[in-house]
Protein backbone atom coordinates (compact mmCIF):
# COMPACT_ATOMS: atom_id res chain seq x y z
CA UNK A 1 0.00 0.00 0.00
CA UNK A 2 1.39 3.30 -0.72
CA UNK A 3 1.14 5.46 2.35
CA UNK A 4 2.59 8.91 1.67
CA UNK A 5 2.57 9.96 5.20
CA UNK A 6 4.94 7.09 5.66
CA UNK A 7 7.15 7.69 2.86
CA UNK A 8 7.34 11.33 4.41
CA UNK A 9 8.72 9.99 7.41
CA UNK A 10 11.82 8.63 5.19
CA UNK A 11 12.92 12.13 4.25
CA UNK A 12 14.12 14.59 6.45
CA UNK A 13 14.27 17.46 5.24
CA UNK A 14 10.35 17.30 4.81
CA UNK A 15 10.33 18.03 8.40
CA UNK A 16 12.10 21.49 8.22
CA UNK A 17 10.73 24.80 8.09
CA UNK A 18 11.53 27.68 5.57
CA UNK A 19 10.91 31.10 6.52
CA UNK A 20 9.11 29.44 9.94
CA UNK A 21 7.16 27.65 7.86
CA UNK A 22 6.69 24.36 6.77
CA UNK A 23 8.59 23.04 3.50
CA UNK A 24 6.15 22.42 0.60
CA UNK A 25 9.28 20.98 -1.37
CA UNK A 26 7.51 21.38 -5.04
CA UNK A 27 10.94 20.85 -7.29
CA UNK A 28 10.95 17.67 -7.47
CA UNK A 29 12.15 17.80 -11.19
CA UNK A 30 15.22 19.87 -10.55
CA UNK A 31 16.51 17.31 -8.20
CA UNK A 32 14.89 15.02 -6.04
CA UNK A 33 15.25 14.79 -1.99
CA UNK A 34 17.19 12.01 -0.62
CA UNK A 35 15.25 9.13 1.65
CA UNK A 36 17.09 8.18 5.15
CA UNK A 37 17.89 4.60 3.70
CA UNK A 38 19.99 6.26 0.79
CA UNK A 39 22.01 8.86 3.56
CA UNK A 40 22.39 5.67 5.42
CA UNK A 41 23.50 3.67 2.67
CA UNK A 42 26.17 6.08 2.04
CA UNK A 43 27.29 6.57 5.20
CA UNK A 44 27.46 2.66 5.87
CA UNK A 45 29.81 2.46 3.07
CA UNK A 46 31.87 5.37 3.66
CA UNK A 47 32.40 4.31 7.43
CA UNK A 48 32.49 1.02 7.20
CA UNK A 49 33.40 -0.96 3.42
CA UNK A 50 35.26 2.70 2.02
CA UNK A 51 38.21 1.43 -0.20
CA UNK A 52 38.83 2.17 -4.30
CA UNK A 53 37.48 -0.39 -6.90
CA UNK A 54 39.44 -2.93 -9.46
CA UNK A 55 42.58 -1.11 -8.07
CA UNK A 56 42.99 -3.31 -4.58
CA UNK A 57 43.69 -6.47 -3.55
CA UNK A 58 42.64 -6.20 -0.74
CA UNK A 59 39.75 -7.29 1.59
CA UNK A 60 37.96 -3.62 1.75
CA UNK A 61 39.11 -3.01 -2.18
CA UNK A 62 37.40 -6.33 -2.62
CA UNK A 63 34.22 -5.40 -0.52
CA UNK A 64 34.13 -1.96 -2.08
CA UNK A 65 34.46 -3.93 -5.22
CA UNK A 66 31.46 -6.56 -5.08
CA UNK A 67 29.47 -3.71 -3.46
CA UNK A 68 29.84 -1.25 -6.77
CA UNK A 69 29.78 -3.94 -9.50
CA UNK A 70 26.41 -5.10 -7.68
CA UNK A 71 25.18 -1.65 -8.10
CA UNK A 72 25.74 -1.53 -11.62
CA UNK A 73 23.98 -5.16 -12.07
CA UNK A 74 20.74 -3.50 -9.67
CA UNK A 75 20.84 -0.37 -12.52
CA UNK A 76 20.56 -2.84 -15.21
CA UNK A 77 18.01 -4.95 -13.83
CA UNK A 78 15.54 -1.83 -13.08
CA UNK A 79 15.97 -0.61 -16.90
CA UNK A 80 15.01 -4.30 -17.96
CA UNK A 81 18.77 -4.82 -19.37
CA UNK A 82 20.70 -8.88 -19.02
CA UNK A 83 23.72 -7.14 -19.24
CA UNK A 84 24.92 -5.03 -16.76
CA UNK A 85 27.80 -4.47 -18.80
CA UNK A 86 25.58 -2.35 -20.50
CA UNK A 87 25.53 0.17 -17.91
CA UNK A 88 28.39 2.91 -17.96
CA UNK A 89 28.44 5.02 -14.94
CA UNK A 90 28.82 8.60 -15.72
CA UNK A 91 28.35 11.81 -13.76
CA UNK A 92 25.06 12.74 -14.64
CA UNK A 93 22.39 12.65 -18.10
CA UNK A 94 24.20 15.08 -19.46
CA UNK A 95 27.41 13.51 -19.45
CA UNK A 96 25.80 10.11 -20.79
CA UNK A 97 24.57 12.28 -23.95
CA UNK A 98 27.93 13.88 -24.42
CA UNK A 99 29.54 10.94 -24.26
CA UNK A 100 27.54 9.25 -27.27
CA UNK A 101 27.75 12.38 -28.94
CA UNK A 102 31.63 12.06 -28.70
CA UNK A 103 32.58 8.54 -28.96
CA UNK A 104 30.10 7.41 -31.64
CA UNK A 105 29.07 10.71 -33.19
CA UNK A 106 32.69 11.43 -33.78
CA UNK A 107 32.84 8.43 -35.82
CA UNK A 108 29.57 7.58 -36.95
CA UNK A 109 28.12 11.16 -38.08
CA UNK A 110 29.52 12.36 -41.66
CA UNK A 111 28.92 16.14 -43.75
CA UNK A 112 25.39 15.84 -44.36
CA UNK A 113 24.04 13.56 -42.23
CA UNK A 114 20.82 14.99 -39.98
CA UNK A 115 20.10 14.62 -36.48
CA UNK A 116 16.71 14.83 -35.39
CA UNK A 117 15.98 15.92 -31.84
CA UNK A 118 12.30 17.33 -30.77
CA UNK A 119 10.96 21.08 -29.86
CA UNK A 120 10.93 19.57 -25.79
CA UNK A 121 14.43 18.77 -25.14
CA UNK A 122 16.36 19.66 -22.21
CA UNK A 123 19.77 21.78 -23.22
CA UNK A 124 21.47 18.18 -22.03
CA UNK A 125 19.62 16.72 -25.38
CA UNK A 126 19.95 19.34 -27.61
CA UNK A 127 23.25 20.84 -27.13
CA UNK A 128 26.24 18.24 -27.40
CA UNK A 129 24.25 17.60 -31.06
CA UNK A 130 24.19 20.98 -32.30
CA UNK A 131 27.97 20.77 -31.47
CA UNK A 132 28.29 17.48 -32.84
CA UNK A 133 26.35 19.15 -36.39
CA UNK A 134 28.88 22.00 -36.37
CA UNK A 135 31.91 19.84 -36.18
CA UNK A 136 30.84 17.45 -38.88
CA UNK A 137 29.02 19.81 -41.11
CA UNK A 138 26.08 18.07 -40.43
CA UNK A 139 22.31 19.34 -39.64
CA UNK A 140 20.13 19.50 -36.34
CA UNK A 141 16.60 19.34 -37.12
CA UNK A 142 13.83 20.29 -35.06
CA UNK A 143 10.49 18.27 -34.71
CA UNK A 144 7.50 20.90 -33.32
CA UNK A 145 5.07 20.15 -31.45
CA UNK A 146 1.45 20.75 -31.26
CA UNK A 147 -0.65 23.74 -29.56
CA UNK A 148 -1.41 20.78 -26.35
CA UNK A 149 2.84 20.37 -26.17
CA UNK A 150 2.46 16.71 -27.60
CA UNK A 151 5.25 15.79 -30.13
CA UNK A 152 4.01 16.76 -33.89
CA UNK A 153 3.97 13.01 -35.08
CA UNK A 154 3.04 14.27 -38.41
CA UNK A 155 5.92 16.88 -38.25
CA UNK A 156 8.27 14.43 -37.13
CA UNK A 157 7.71 11.94 -39.70
CA UNK A 158 7.91 14.60 -42.19
CA UNK A 159 11.58 15.15 -40.96
CA UNK A 160 12.75 11.39 -40.89
CA UNK A 161 14.73 11.76 -43.94
CA UNK A 162 17.39 8.95 -45.48
CA UNK A 163 19.83 11.55 -43.82
CA UNK A 164 18.75 10.55 -40.16
CA UNK A 165 21.45 9.42 -38.12
CA UNK A 166 20.56 10.10 -34.56
CA UNK A 167 16.99 10.38 -33.40
CA UNK A 168 17.41 12.22 -29.49
CA UNK A 169 14.33 12.24 -27.82
CA UNK A 170 13.54 12.91 -23.75
CA UNK A 171 10.52 10.33 -22.33
CA UNK A 172 9.37 13.24 -20.54
CA UNK A 173 10.29 16.41 -20.85
CA UNK A 174 10.84 18.55 -17.52
CA UNK A 175 8.90 21.94 -18.53
CA UNK A 176 5.58 20.35 -20.07
CA UNK A 177 5.63 17.24 -18.93
CA UNK A 178 4.72 15.25 -21.85
CA UNK A 179 5.33 11.60 -21.78
CA UNK A 180 6.54 11.22 -25.66
CA UNK A 181 5.31 7.77 -27.07
CA UNK A 182 8.39 6.22 -28.24
CA UNK A 183 7.02 2.91 -29.09
CA UNK A 184 4.79 4.77 -32.18
CA UNK A 185 7.83 6.96 -32.99
CA UNK A 186 9.96 3.69 -33.18
CA UNK A 187 7.39 1.66 -35.07
CA UNK A 188 7.52 5.13 -37.39
CA UNK A 189 11.14 4.11 -37.84
CA UNK A 190 10.17 1.11 -38.81
CA UNK A 191 8.00 1.80 -41.38
CA UNK A 192 10.05 4.50 -42.66
CA UNK A 193 13.48 2.39 -43.13
CA UNK A 194 11.45 0.09 -44.97
CA UNK A 195 10.77 2.64 -47.85
CA UNK A 196 12.51 5.94 -47.01
CA UNK A 197 15.77 5.23 -44.78
CA UNK A 198 18.66 4.30 -45.96
CA UNK A 199 20.40 3.16 -42.20
CA UNK A 200 18.42 2.60 -39.33
CA UNK A 201 19.23 5.95 -37.21
CA UNK A 202 20.89 5.84 -33.69
CA UNK A 203 17.68 6.35 -30.82
CA UNK A 204 18.92 7.97 -28.01
CA UNK A 205 16.94 8.47 -25.17
CA UNK A 206 16.51 11.11 -22.73
CA UNK A 207 15.21 9.46 -19.43
CA UNK A 208 16.05 11.99 -16.69
CA UNK A 209 12.54 12.93 -15.89
CA UNK A 210 11.18 9.74 -16.94
CA UNK A 211 12.95 6.76 -14.34
CA UNK A 212 11.44 8.61 -10.93
CA UNK A 213 8.23 8.80 -12.53
CA UNK A 214 7.03 5.62 -14.06
CA UNK A 215 8.66 2.12 -15.24
CA UNK A 216 11.21 2.49 -17.81
CA UNK A 217 12.73 -1.01 -19.96
CA UNK A 218 14.89 -0.23 -22.69
CA UNK A 219 14.34 -3.65 -24.37
CA UNK A 220 10.42 -2.18 -24.52
CA UNK A 221 11.15 1.02 -25.64
CA UNK A 222 13.69 -0.66 -28.30
CA UNK A 223 16.02 1.97 -27.94
CA UNK A 224 19.99 2.02 -28.46
CA UNK A 225 20.95 4.35 -25.83
CA UNK A 226 19.01 5.66 -22.80
CA UNK A 227 20.47 8.05 -20.34
CA UNK A 228 19.51 9.10 -16.96
CA UNK A 229 20.86 11.09 -13.62
CA UNK A 230 20.83 9.65 -9.87
CA UNK A 231 19.53 12.68 -7.95
CA UNK A 232 16.69 13.12 -9.55
CA UNK A 233 15.93 9.05 -8.57
CA UNK A 234 15.93 10.34 -5.29
CA UNK A 235 19.92 8.83 -5.25
CA UNK A 236 22.73 11.34 -4.89
CA UNK A 237 23.82 14.09 -7.01
CA UNK A 238 27.50 13.08 -9.33
CA UNK A 239 25.98 9.85 -10.24
CA UNK A 240 24.19 9.10 -13.77
CA UNK A 241 23.99 5.94 -15.98
CA UNK A 242 24.23 5.52 -19.76
CA UNK A 243 22.72 2.38 -20.81
CA UNK A 244 24.12 1.74 -24.42
CA UNK A 245 23.45 -2.02 -26.64
CA UNK A 246 27.11 -3.54 -25.73
CA UNK A 247 27.59 -3.99 -29.42
CA UNK A 248 27.96 -0.03 -29.93
CA UNK A 249 29.96 0.20 -26.66
CA UNK A 250 32.57 -2.03 -28.17
CA UNK A 251 32.61 -0.45 -31.56
CA UNK A 252 33.44 3.33 -29.92
CA UNK A 253 36.43 4.87 -29.31
CA UNK A 254 36.74 5.83 -25.61
CA UNK A 255 35.53 9.32 -24.42
CA UNK A 256 37.96 10.18 -21.44
CA UNK A 257 41.11 8.38 -20.88
CA UNK A 258 43.28 7.84 -18.13
CA UNK A 259 43.58 5.65 -15.50
CA UNK A 260 40.95 2.30 -15.39
CA UNK A 261 40.14 2.28 -18.48
CA UNK A 262 43.30 0.86 -20.10
CA UNK A 263 44.32 -3.01 -20.22
CA UNK A 264 48.09 -2.18 -21.15
CA UNK A 265 49.93 1.27 -21.74
CA UNK A 266 53.14 1.01 -23.68
CA UNK A 267 55.37 3.96 -24.42
CA UNK A 268 53.65 4.88 -27.89
CA UNK A 269 50.56 3.06 -27.69
CA UNK A 270 47.39 1.89 -25.57
CA UNK A 271 45.40 -1.13 -25.07
CA UNK A 272 41.83 -0.35 -23.71
CA UNK A 273 39.79 -1.95 -21.38
CA UNK A 274 36.63 -4.36 -21.99
CA UNK A 275 33.24 -2.04 -21.36
CA UNK A 276 31.95 -0.97 -19.67
CA UNK A 277 35.51 0.26 -17.58
CA UNK A 278 36.34 1.54 -20.98
CA UNK A 279 33.94 4.52 -20.47
CA UNK A 280 35.42 4.86 -16.89
CA UNK A 281 38.42 6.81 -16.69
CA UNK A 282 39.41 7.28 -12.95
CA UNK A 283 38.19 6.53 -10.06
CA UNK A 284 34.35 6.72 -9.98
CA UNK A 285 31.61 7.80 -7.63
CA UNK A 286 31.61 4.71 -5.52
CA UNK A 287 29.79 6.10 -2.97
CA UNK A 288 27.13 7.43 -5.21
CA UNK A 289 26.89 4.35 -7.11
CA UNK A 290 26.33 2.70 -4.39
CA UNK A 291 23.27 5.31 -3.14
CA UNK A 292 21.76 5.36 -6.18
CA UNK A 293 21.53 1.18 -6.38
CA UNK A 294 19.45 2.06 -2.50
CA UNK A 295 17.50 4.38 -4.21
CA UNK A 296 16.60 1.71 -6.88
CA UNK A 297 15.83 -0.17 -4.37
CA UNK A 298 13.66 1.65 -2.57
CA UNK A 299 11.46 2.83 -5.08
CA UNK A 300 11.16 -0.79 -6.16
CA UNK A 301 9.95 -1.45 -2.85
CA UNK A 302 7.28 1.16 -3.03
CA UNK A 303 6.30 -0.28 -6.54
CA UNK A 304 6.72 1.95 -9.65
CA UNK A 305 3.25 1.33 -10.80
CA UNK A 306 1.96 2.45 -7.74
CA UNK A 307 4.35 5.91 -8.00
CA UNK A 308 2.80 6.92 -11.43
CA UNK A 309 -1.02 6.23 -10.27
CA UNK A 310 0.20 8.54 -6.96
CA UNK A 311 1.61 11.28 -8.74
CA UNK A 312 -1.03 11.04 -11.73
CA UNK A 313 -3.46 11.58 -9.24
CA UNK A 314 -1.51 14.67 -7.76
CA UNK A 315 -1.00 15.99 -11.02
CA UNK A 316 -5.00 15.89 -11.91
CA UNK A 317 -5.32 17.22 -8.83
CA UNK A 318 -2.91 20.13 -9.53
CA UNK A 319 -3.86 20.87 -13.02
CA UNK A 320 -7.64 21.26 -11.90
CA UNK A 321 -7.02 23.74 -9.49
CA UNK A 322 -4.66 25.74 -11.34
CA UNK A 323 -7.06 26.17 -14.45
CA UNK A 324 -9.51 28.23 -12.14
CA UNK A 325 -6.87 30.79 -11.88
CA UNK A 326 -7.10 34.32 -13.59
CA UNK A 327 -4.31 34.92 -16.57
CA UNK A 328 -2.55 31.85 -16.06
CA UNK A 329 -1.70 30.13 -18.99
CA UNK A 330 -0.70 26.70 -18.15
CA UNK A 331 1.76 24.32 -20.77
CA UNK A 332 1.61 20.85 -21.23
CA UNK A 333 -1.09 18.70 -21.94
CA UNK A 334 -3.91 18.90 -20.38
CA UNK A 335 -4.95 15.30 -19.92
CA UNK A 336 -3.32 13.69 -16.87
CA UNK A 337 -3.17 10.90 -18.50
CA UNK A 338 0.07 11.72 -21.47
CA UNK A 339 2.00 13.66 -19.05
CA UNK A 340 4.39 13.48 -15.32
CA UNK A 341 4.36 15.02 -12.37
CA UNK A 342 5.05 18.60 -12.89
CA UNK A 343 3.11 21.74 -14.29
CA UNK A 344 4.46 24.59 -15.91
CA UNK A 345 2.78 27.83 -16.41
CA UNK A 346 2.89 31.84 -16.67
CA UNK A 347 0.68 35.11 -15.27
CA UNK A 348 -0.06 37.53 -17.55
CA UNK A 349 1.53 40.44 -15.68
CA UNK A 350 3.91 38.48 -12.92
CA UNK A 351 7.64 37.18 -13.55
CA UNK A 352 7.85 33.85 -13.07
CA UNK A 353 10.99 34.59 -10.57
CA UNK A 354 8.80 36.83 -8.81
CA UNK A 355 5.99 34.38 -8.01
CA UNK A 356 9.06 31.48 -7.20
CA UNK A 357 10.40 34.18 -4.69
CA UNK A 358 6.86 35.13 -3.03
CA UNK A 359 6.26 31.43 -2.89
CA UNK A 360 9.34 30.71 -1.29
CA UNK A 361 8.88 33.09 1.89
CA UNK A 362 5.61 30.96 2.20
CA UNK A 363 7.64 28.17 2.32
CA UNK A 364 7.02 26.71 -1.21
CA UNK A 365 9.85 25.73 -3.31
CA UNK A 366 9.07 25.99 -6.84
CA UNK A 367 11.66 26.29 -9.86
CA UNK A 368 11.25 29.50 -12.24
CA UNK A 369 13.55 30.19 -15.42
CA UNK A 370 13.98 28.41 -18.75
CA UNK A 371 14.46 25.36 -16.97
CA UNK A 372 17.56 24.52 -19.99
CA UNK A 373 15.51 24.47 -22.52
CA UNK A 374 15.71 27.90 -24.43
CA UNK A 375 14.60 26.57 -27.36
CA UNK A 376 11.47 25.70 -26.17
CA UNK A 377 10.74 28.79 -24.46
CA UNK A 378 11.33 30.96 -27.31
CA UNK A 379 9.13 28.89 -29.54
CA UNK A 380 6.70 29.49 -26.46
CA UNK A 381 7.31 33.50 -26.83
CA UNK A 382 7.91 33.51 -22.91
CA UNK A 383 11.63 34.02 -21.04
CA UNK A 384 10.63 32.08 -18.24
CA UNK A 385 8.03 29.57 -16.78
CA UNK A 386 7.05 29.06 -13.06
CA UNK A 387 7.22 25.16 -12.56
CA UNK A 388 5.86 22.76 -9.49
CA UNK A 389 7.13 19.68 -10.43
CA UNK A 390 5.77 16.36 -7.66
CA UNK A 391 7.32 13.10 -6.36
CA UNK A 392 6.57 10.06 -3.91
CA UNK A 393 5.77 12.54 -1.06
CA UNK A 394 4.03 15.45 -2.84
CA UNK A 395 0.59 15.56 -0.84
CA UNK A 396 -2.69 16.99 -1.78
CA UNK A 397 -2.36 19.23 0.86
CA UNK A 398 0.84 20.55 -0.39
CA UNK A 399 -0.48 21.53 -3.87
CA UNK A 400 -3.66 23.25 -1.84
CA UNK A 401 -1.62 25.09 0.24
CA UNK A 402 0.62 26.15 -3.21
CA UNK A 403 -2.62 26.90 -5.20
CA UNK A 404 -3.97 29.23 -1.86
CA UNK A 405 -0.79 31.00 -1.95
CA UNK A 406 -0.75 31.71 -5.33
CA UNK A 407 -3.94 32.35 -5.70
CA UNK A 408 -3.23 35.09 -2.96
CA UNK A 409 -0.31 36.51 -4.46
CA UNK A 410 -2.44 37.10 -8.17
CA UNK A 411 -5.03 38.84 -6.26
CA UNK A 412 -2.54 40.89 -4.01
CA UNK A 413 0.21 41.74 -6.78
CA UNK A 414 -1.72 41.24 -10.24
N1 LIG B 1 16.99 19.52 -15.51
C1 LIG B 1 16.59 19.96 -14.23
C2 LIG B 1 15.28 20.71 -14.25
O1 LIG B 1 14.51 20.52 -15.15
C3 LIG B 1 17.65 20.66 -13.50
O2 LIG B 1 15.03 21.49 -13.37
Amino acid sequence: MFDVSKIREDFPILKRLVHGKPLAYLDTAASAQKPKQVIEAQREFEENSYANVHRGIHTLSENATALFEKARNTIADFLGSNDSGEIVFVRNATEGINLIAYSWGESNIAAGDEILVTRMEHHANFVPWLRITQKQNAKLVIAELTSSGELDLEDFSRKLSKKTRVIAITLMSNVLGTINPIENIVEMVKRNYATNLDSFPLIVIDAAQAVPHFKVNVKTLECDALVFSGHKLYGPTGIGVLWMKKKLLDDMPPFLVGGQMIRTVYNDRVEYNDVPWKFEAGTPDITGAIGLATAIQYLKTLGIDAIFEHEKGITAYALEKMRSLKDLTLFGPPNPEKRGGLLSFVHKTLHAHDIASLLDEEGIAIRAGHHCTMPLHAKLEVAATARASFGIYTTKEEVEIFYNVLKHIIKRFA
